[in-house]
């Protein structure tokens, strides 16, 4: 279903692949502001890979919807009578409609407002009024159902969908480095992902915030006062010379604080009551052991943010997930859940939106500040000559060592980088540049190793 073949005029392979230099991280700032570029993000980046949809508990019963976004295509995520999750486009077969207006919630089937089609939860179009009379029996109904993601899969109840027959296993796409950002989440138990879902649209090109994940620089600069409230301790949090970060294939990166192998060590002698009990006097949750079934054992030292390529982020502790998803080249929705424990109490769920409010989304603490250099850095990236001034990305280039982890992806510890960064903007120019699966399987990079 993803056209890769329709390449904006100004931007073949050579061109696309010229946009980040990894070997002086210098980053054209066009990537930006260009409506070709941003076309082929759409199709060569969103309608290609797996996106998230949403969380099994969002969903549990037949009839259960979640509206979501595979870049601008909006779809129906929905469990059917079997227990089956589809993933369909929401958009009316007959003039193209949109069929469901509500954010969630659950239905029988979807009624079209416009001209009364009615779809079954599984896409089929099972009702046509003047069937008989107006179109005189000459329509075939099974010609006309929802379109349909190509693939559906989901990892520890995460579900994923792909627009492209041709993607790999969502198992395959993740990898060892976008599964152990799962785990993150999965890592304490059971989770559900709370209803309400806080949402916003910030001025700025959907890269830019999703680059800031891997951004540990601008942490006490940009948040100063934030931390100054005493609401967050972003000093104990921050770590700048025990720093993580893990390159995955296909763009997965996970930067931030890290726990060094000689205390994971010491960590893996005790046990999960008393990491639990250590737990309290850090910023940070010590995970059980089981974690590292999930994680990885490199993995499992990471405590900083994962993104799974191109726009799921999983905050800090894995209590959070945005989605940034992208609205034209200079807009971004950003979509907040919030995740608790599936045994938590109406009172342990209350602080945990208390909290999530207080530091994401349009009040929360943090994006205030992150917001607005997102947006302003996008602005003022768009001038005919502030365009062409290219963007630094040269923190710790070359004075690092990758390793191979035993969980495959590369690992490299560190101070503060942009190593995160780089990665993030290597990869992506390599999807943009790929003209279908095939392509980009073939001539993607493996994350490093040795020097980077
Ligand atoms: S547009 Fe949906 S029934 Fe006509
Ligand atoms: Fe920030």
């Amino acid at each position: 279903m993803a056209d890769g073949n329709q390449v904006h005029a100004s931007w073949d392979r050579e061109a696309i692949l010229s946009l980040f230099d990894p070997a002086s991280g210098r980053l054209d700032r066009r990537i930006y502001d260009d409506e070709g570029i941003y076309q082929l993000e759409l199709q060569r980046i969103f309608a290609r890979g797996w996106n998230f949809m949403c969380h099994e508990s969002q969903i549990p019963n037949s009839g259960d919807y979640f509206i979501n976004y595979i870049g601008e295509d909006q779809v129906i995520v929905v469990r059917d009578g079997e227990g089956q999750v589809n993933v369909l486009l929401n958009t009316c077969r007959h003039r193209g409609n949109a069929l469901c207006r509500a954010e969630q919630g659950n239905a029988k089937s979807f009624v079209c407002s416009y001209h009364g089609w009615n779809y079954a939860l599984n896409g089929d179009l099972i009702g046509v009024p003047g069937l008989k009379t107006y179109y005189r029996g000459d329509f075939d109904k099974s010609q006309l159902g929802l379109a349909k993601a190509a693939k559906v899969e989901s990892h520890l109840g995460f579900y994923f969908a792909t627009l492209d027959p041709a993607a790999p296993s969502l198992h395959d796409f993740l990898g060892d480095v976008g599964r152990s950002g799962l785990g993150m989440v999965a890592a304490y138990g059971d989770v559900i992902v709370l209803d309400g879902i806080q949402k916003n649209v910030i001025d700025c090109n959907w890269k830019i915030a999703v680059d800031n994940l891997f951004d540990w620089y601008h942490v006490m600069y940009s948040h100063a006062s934030a931390n100054s409230t005493g609401f967050v301790d972003l000093a104990k949090i921050l770590q700048p010379d025990n720093q993580l970060v893990m390159l995955g294939e296909y763009g997965h990166g996970i930067g931030g604080p890290g726990i060094p192998e000689a205390m994971q060590a010491q960590l893996d002698m005790i046990g999960d009551e008393q990491r639990a009990e250590m737990s309290k006097s850090t910023p940070f949750r010590l995970r059980p052991a089981s974690a590292k079934d999930l994680m990885g054992a490199t993995g499992v030292r990471s405590l900083g943010h994962p993104n799974i390529f191109p726009n799921l982020w999983i905050t800090l502790n894995g209590m959070q997930l945005c989605l940034r998803l992208p609205r034209g080249a200079g807009a971004t929705e950003l979509w907040w859940f919030t995740v608790v424990p599936k045994d938590s109490s109406p009172e342990q769920r209350r602080n945990a939106v208390r909290s999530a409010t207080h530091l994401f989304g349009p009040a929360g603490l943090l994006e205030q500040d992150d917001g607005e250099n997102w947006s302003q850095s996008t602005r003022a990236s768009r001038g005919v000559v502030s365009r062409s001034l290219g963007h630094n990305l040269q923190m710790g280039l070359g004075h690092d060592q990758a390793i191979a982890g035993p969980d495959g992806g590369a690992a490299i510890a560190t101070c503060i980088s942009e190593h995160g960064q780089r990665w993030l903007y290597q990869s992506w120019t390599e999807w943009l540049a790929a003209k279908d699966w095939a392509d980009l399987k073939a001539n993607h990079s493996a994350p490093p190793q040795g020097t980077v």
